[in-house]
């Protein structure tokens, strides 16, 4: 069980074999529950969410976003704070950022200038995509203090990795956890001059999602402030953990680069409007087939309110249920040959009907991840302007072993040569 919530993959996959995709551990107050099984997945998520609780006593995400995050809460105050943020998320409006997301992609290439030793790609992701999700969901004005946010976030990412006992509760000073919190403290300092910004300024910016939720009166400045800390965090320690492995492995499996920048070649030109995001297709597979054999959250978890019924099983109440997207997607019934990298599963129509229980990086129903379609198009994006212009050659020919409970990367990143390609190269898309 410690292992579990150490250095999960390899306790996964010993599980798996052992006992199958759904596994009970533990004795007495201590239960847990491994489902990773699709079909048991599909019940999972198609349960009511009353069922289960988000605001447990293992989750340790609160520390860090505050106990009035969507994240930790449940019922009516989880409702209402993902309600307060929804807009930002509406399917119209991110199609809108599309120009700006491969625009900031290409300023990000054009800061490599042309580096003659190799640069570790997940960083250069890490800014990227961080940059990305404060202009698009908080708008440009916020979007100026982005890498602030980059180093305030830094600690308290890193503490969330650490071993559970390191974060039991205590306000010892000169800790870890003292400085993680006073780090929070100096995130909230940003976010409350930007409340005031947006309050002594109504509706000067209505790119920013601050803008709506500071006029939003079943809203605390602390519900504001959490959510705001919430966005950003979740936002892009995951995507840009994904975009790591993407490199990673479409820079070591043959063909992939070349097939991602003919296509990048023939459909992204030097205008990019909102359709070609639809076009993109093969980018959108290997972008699928990553976040399978990858997913962020290797691990999620959830607390039993009731007892509830997967299946055969009967998961009892207060049991810690830790569903598994990582198993799902290697599951052996539901993908031939799991353990092969092969974009083009993704490209035949019985492969995305049997997506739909075992593809569930992003999870399912009412909580699954707010962000996912955001998260989708930028990771398709980038890794298609990327393969567009840059030739990357990795410093080592295997796929790192991935660390990190909370958000799954690739132990020591993603270091990489890079050759920008020359101008006269592209075909004209
Ligand atoms: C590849 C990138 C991402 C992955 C793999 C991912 C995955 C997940 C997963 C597995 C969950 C939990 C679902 C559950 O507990 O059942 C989740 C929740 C969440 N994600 Fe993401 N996520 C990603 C990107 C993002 C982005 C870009 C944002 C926002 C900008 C975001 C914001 C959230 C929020 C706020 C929740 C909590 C939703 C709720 O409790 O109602 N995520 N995500």
């Amino acid at each position: 069980m410690r292992n579990i919530l150490r250095d999960p993959q390899p306790v996964l996959d010993e599980l798996r074999e052992t006992y199958g995709p759904v596994v009970g551990l533990g004795a007495g107050p201590m239960r847990m529950a491994i489902v990773g099984e699709p079909d048991a997945l599909r019940e999972l998520f198609s349960t009511p969410v009353d069922a289960f609780k988000w605001g447990h006593k293992f989750n340790v995400l609160g520390f860090v976003v505050g106990d009035g995050s969507m994240i930790v809460s449940d019922g009516p105050d989880h409702k209402r704070r993902r309600a307060s943020v929804l807009t930002a998320f509406s399917r119209r409006r991110l199609n809108g950022w599309i120009p700006t997301i491969v625009a900031l992609t290409d300023e990000a290439i054009d800061e490599l200038g042309a580096p003659t030793v190799p640069v570790d790609m997940y960083r250069f992701g890490r800014k990227l995509i961080l940059h990305i999700v404060v202009r698009t969901i908080f708008g440009a004005r916020m979007a100026e203090r982005a890498d602030e946010f980059g180093d305030l976030f830094e600690r308290p990412q890193a503490y969330l990795e650490s071993p559970a006992l390191r974060q039991l509760p205590h306000r010892i000073p000169y800790t870890r956890r003292a400085r993680v919190r006073a780090d929070r403290a100096a995130i909230d300092a940003i976010i409350d001059g930007e409340i005031a910004h947006h309050r002594a300024n109504p509706e000067t910016d209505p790119e920013s999602l601050l803008a709506a939720l500071v006029t939003n009166e079943g809203l605390s400045d602390a519900e504001i402030r959490d959510q705001v800390v919430t966005l950003i965090g979740a936002g892009y320690d995951t995507t840009s953990a994904s975009l790591a492995w993407m490199l990673w492995r479409a820079t070591l499996t043959p063909g992939v680069w070349d097939r991602l920048r003919s296509e990048a070649d023939q459909q992204l030109g030097d205008r990019v409007d909102e359709p070609v995001l639809a076009r993109l297709e093969y980018a959108n597979h290997v972008m699928r087939e990553t976040l399978r054999l990858h997913p962020a959250g290797v691990i999620a978890p959830r607390e039993a309110a009731t007892d509830v019924a997967i299946g055969k099983y009967t998961i009892t109440k207060g049991t810690l249920i830790l569903w598994s997207a990582y198993l799902a997607g290697r599951d052996p019934e539901a993908w031939p040959e799991p353990l092969r990298f092969d974009p083009d599963r993704f490209a035949d129509a019985d492969a995305r009907t049997r997506a739909e229980t075992a593809w569930v990086p992003f999870g399912r129903g009412a909580r699954n991840c707010i962000g996912f379609a955001l998260a989708q198009m930028e990771l398709t994006l980038i890794i298609a302007r990327v393969a567009q212009r840059l030739d990357l050659v990795p410093v080592t020919s295997t796929v790192p072993r991935p660390v990190g409970m909370v958000v799954n990367r690739p132990e020591g990143g993603a270091p990489m040569r890079v050759t920008v390609r020359k101008e006269e190269e592209h075909a004209d898309g």
